[in-house]
């Protein structure tokens, strides 16, 4: 079989020397040469989120979800609680991790593929002033939305709030700049919009609020905020084992970003993917689920299909195509999700539309 072109929104299609970086000698996690790299990597991971000498950045093995799981058991102290802001399956996943670890929160719940109001938000804020964390997704994976970030960094700001952003696949796709949001905690992984695999996670927070933890307010041994931070600080290792030879390709891939033409040159061509993908879809007469005027991602597009959707995934699989189902009722309705994250180019989504149209025809017919 040959590779499948990954349309999905991670795993995605890496570059070659990302690929290669793989191939790098084997070193122990306790040798200098690691935590050369190790900090080489922290300091490049500062440079992609914006941030500035305030920030420190440490990195988890594991997939997304354990870095958001590594923030929030880490950073809500005895007394406090968390506000989650949430409108989609992604803000539902935060709601999971509160939820296990019984921390106290205030659930402001929006209906999927809306935007947040900020007027309620600001009134909930008012209302509960023991809610010191405010926690929200950047990119709302589940329906492409980018959540209004900057509003509630201005927010959080105004009432004295930390933020938690959730940019697990926003990072490398959007401009995020934790400094213009007024963001304290965020968090990502290396096999989404970075375009490195998966398995590689990231936190970036303010440094002052990383001093300020305790042992004993985080509440997981492997995803602790703690000890990831003071392992970082004052060895340049990680406190456990951690997937070493994962640690090259993300670095390549963050160099990657920086030798394309910075940020603003990877997100230029990931809209005009998006823009060529979304435009073909609708010349097809298809039906995208975010309005023009919605702020959608620069990566991810949902669109219905007026065919039995797992059927028609299928049938693009077996065309070498790769995307993902839409999630919970999104599935019922026919909504697939389209992704042009990692290596894709303007070539690829024209080609990937030819297939497209095809394939929905096909299908059509059976
Ligand atoms: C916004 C967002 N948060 C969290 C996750 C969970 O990440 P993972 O599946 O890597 O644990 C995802 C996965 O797609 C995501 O898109």
């Amino acid at each position: 079989m040959s590779a499948p072109k990954l349309f999905s929104p991670g795993p995605v299609l890496v570059k070659a020397n990302v690929r290669n970086a793989l191939l790098h000698y084997d070193i122990c996690h306790r040798s200098k040469e690691f935590e050369a790299m190790f900090q080489d990597t922290q300091k490049k991971i500062i440079k992609l989120f914006n941030a500035d000498e305030s920030y420190y950045a440490v990195i988890v093995s594991g997939s997304g979800t354990s870095a958001n799981e590594t923030v929030l058991s880490s950073v809500v102290k005895p007394g406090e609680s968390v506000m989650l802001l949430r409108n989609g399956l992604f803000g539902e996943r935060l709601q999971e991790i509160l939820e296990k670890y019984k921390t106290p929160y205030v659930d402001v719940s929006f209906p999927w593929a809306t935007a947040f109001d900020t007027d309620v938000i600001e009134a909930q804020m008012k209302a509960h002033p023991e809610a010191k964390i405010v926690a929200m997704v950047f990119h709302e994976t589940s329906t492409g939305m980018i959540n209004k970030a900057y509003e509630v960094g201005q927010l959080c700001a105004k009432y004295g709030r930390k933020l938690f952003t959730d940019t697990v696949s926003a990072a490398a796709g959007q401009h995020i700049d934790v400094v213009k949001n007024n963001i304290t905690f965020a968090t990502s992984v290396g096999g989404k919009c970075l375009g490195a695999f998966p398995g590689s996670a990231y936190v970036i927070a303010k440094t002052a609020e990383l001093e300020q933890l305790t042992p004993d307010q985080c509440h997981n041994v492997y995803l602790n905020l703690y000890k990831h931070y003071v392992s970082a600080r004052d060895t340049h290792q990680t406190p456990n084992t951690p997937n070493v030879n994962l640690f090259w390709p993300l670095n390549q891939a963050l160099t990657n970003v920086f030798e394309e033409g910075g940020l603003d040159a990877r997100v230029a061509r990931y809209e005009e993917c998006a823009a060529i993908i979304r435009q073909g879809l609708k010349d097809m007469g298809l039906k995208l689920l975010l309005g023009d005027a919605d702020h959608k991602s620069s990566t991810v597009t949902s669109v219905f299909l007026p065919v039995d959707a797992k059927t028609f995934l299928r049938e693009m699989e077996d065309r070498g195509y790769v995307f993902y189902i839409g999630k919970a009722d999104y599935a019922k309705q026919n909504m697939i999700q389209v992704a042009n994250m990692g290596e894709i180019y303007p070539q690829d989504c024209r080609n990937m539309l030819r297939v497209f149209k095809e394939c929905l025809e096909t299908v059509k017919n059976m």
